[in-house]
């Protein structure tokens, strides 16, 4: 069958049996009553309403009231009035993706957006809001995915089929790690809703930041913040409906959405004008309801099927990592990420606090080598970061204490390893061997990226395994010789001199 008979079978099939239609009773703000549909209508079925001069405006059941249904449009308004007919469109809308979806950019209905001509569609109906899969019929999370940041590769190593968040305030950073995420990960397919993000970054993300080498195995789908809540809110579905397509198809997806909070403003306005009363900061209870409903869509698939690791920017608003919907977010994740201000501030992109960062399948996914590393790596930035204040003041005299000043001489190398442009790439093995060198645990370092005996296999970057023997009988870890301190290697000591001799 051509493309196109595809196409026009799988309109065909999205034709209701019969024709019901109601009329408009009432148009208040973005909320249209229709009388006339009792039985024939529930809650997410869309309508069309046939306006002046044969005007249709595409809407979304939300809720009822006294009789009527309460609908909401994806579109303006303007056009429609008193009396105008309803129609039943589709009960349950559903998408038909398929393999030549990869490389597409679509909307919230699944239509496409770049100009490319048709988007021939699959034989499969994919409903857009379906369920996630059932909780003891799903895998364990799989290996490793290289994401190709070393901040992530090392410190917060995210499995096949792991969901994490990306929390940060406004402007330090989280679509940038994300665009970097696309761009290099091994993952076979990448899925990437923008939703309600600004008109200019979708166009940015797709042509500078995933460029043509991304898009070929990306399918982005776009919804941009002038666009209607219902859009917003459905790009959100559409793009876990896309990525269920190909998990079920046995790839491991890369899931990608910027940004979470969008989606929850988005069912916040919906909510709020059929009168759902706000219950924390503005948001309604349906906003906490929906939350885990979209994120769980994520996770390792069923059987012989792929999994859909997921990556979610949080926006924290004013910095406060508690605020509603982040808190709500970091419970049903396994992990965050989290981007710090007084990072970014002092120029470190990524601005990733390893510190204050989780990954929930770490250290379990590790070998011991690669824990042993990342422990110490850990423990030194944890050290540093109780007496910077001090460090930076000129207080701290090297020599009070062996840890600070251990702290002191790895932290500049530590700090440059974190430290990423945005056009480099590191694979997750080589990650491993680079912060083994700059811990004086070499060795450690070039077995760390081996298979880890009787655990889940690491993923398979090209870079893995390179001139990494199997460590089944790896010898404990002992730190490498450490290089004599030379303090004045810390800028942070040169200042603290020159405060000392003034
Ligand atoms: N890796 C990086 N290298 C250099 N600069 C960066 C990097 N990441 C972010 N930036 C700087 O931070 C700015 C904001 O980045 P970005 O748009 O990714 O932040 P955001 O957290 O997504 O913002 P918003 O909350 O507004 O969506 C960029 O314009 C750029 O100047
Ligand atoms: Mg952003």
């Amino acid at each position: 069958m051509t493309v196109f008979t595809n196409n026009i079978v799988n309109e065909v099939r999205r034709l209701t049996d019969y024709q019901v239609h109601g009329q408009v009773t009432a148009v208040i703000g973005m909320m249209v009553e229709v009388d006339g549909v009792e039985g024939s209508l529930f809650i997410g079925d869309h309508c069309r309403v046939v306006g002046r001069d044969g005007l249709h405006v595409i809407c979304e059941v939300v809720g009822f009231r006294q009789g009527r249904a309460l609908l909401m449009p994806f579109g303006s308004l303007a056009g429609i009035g008193l009396g105008c007919r309803a129609e039943i469109t589709a009960t349950d809308p559903a998408i038909y993706p398929g393999e030549l979806w990869l490389g597409r950019v679509i909307n919230a209905f699944g239509e496409p957006v770049d100009g490319k001509g048709p988007l021939p569609t699959g034989s499969l109906a994919y409903p857009v809001h379906s369920p996630p899969p059932p909780a003891h019929a799903r895998q364990r999370v799989g290996g490793k995915i290289d994401l190709g940041i070393r901040a992530m590769n090392t410190f917060l190593t995210c499995c096949r089929g792991q969901r994490m968040g990306i929390f940060s305030g406004s402007g330090i950073g989280k679509s940038t790690v994300l665009s970097m995420m696309a761009r290099y990960t091994n993952a076979e397919v990448t899925v990437i809703g923008l939703v309600g993000e600004r008109g200019r970054e979708a166009r940015e993300f797709i042509e500078d930041d995933l460029g043509p080498e991304g898009m070929r195995r990306s399918v982005v789908v776009v919804a941009t913040s002038d666009q209607s809540p219902l859009l917003r809110r459905q790009a959100a579905y559409m793009t876990m409906a896309v990525a269920e397509f190909f998990r079920d198809r046995g790839n491991d997806v890369l899931c990608l959405m910027d940004s979470i909070n969008r989606f929850a403003m988005a069912q916040r306005e919906i909510s709020l004008s059929i009168g759902e009363p706000p219950a924390s900061k503005g948001y309604t209870p349906s906003v906490f309801a929906e939350l885990p409903r979209l994120l769980e869509r994520a996770g390792p698939g069923t059987g012989d099927k792929g999994s859909i690791t997921g990556l979610f920017t949080v926006l924290v608003e004013g910095d406060d990592h508690n605020e509603p919907v982040a808190d709500a977010v970091r419970g049903i994740l396994d992990g965050h990420v989290v981007l710090d201000r007084a990072i970014a501030e002092r120029g470190r992109y990524p601005a990733i606090n390893v510190l204050r960062s989780v990954s929930r399948t770490m250290p379990d996914c590790n070998s011991d080598i690669e824990n042993a590393i990342v422990t110490r790596a850990r423990q030194i930035l944890a050290t540093y970061e109780d007496m910077a204040e001090l460090i930076r003041l000129g207080a701290y005299r090297q020599g009070s204490d062996p840890l600070v000043d251990e702290a002191v001489h790895f932290f500049p190398a530590i700090d440059g390893f974190l430290r990423q442009e945005i056009n480099e790439k590191t694979g997750l093995a080589d990650c491993y061997r680079m912060m083994g060198e700059i811990l004086g645990m070499r060795d450690a370092g070039e077995q760390a990226g081996a298979p880890r005996p009787g655990g889940p296999a690491p993923a398979a970057p090209p870079e893995a395994g390179e001139g990494s023997p199997a460590s089944e009988e790896a010898t404990p870890v002992t730190p490498g010789p450490r290089p004599a301190l030379d303090l004045r290697a810390a800028n942070v000591l040169q200042t603290t001199d020159e405060n000392r001799g003034t």
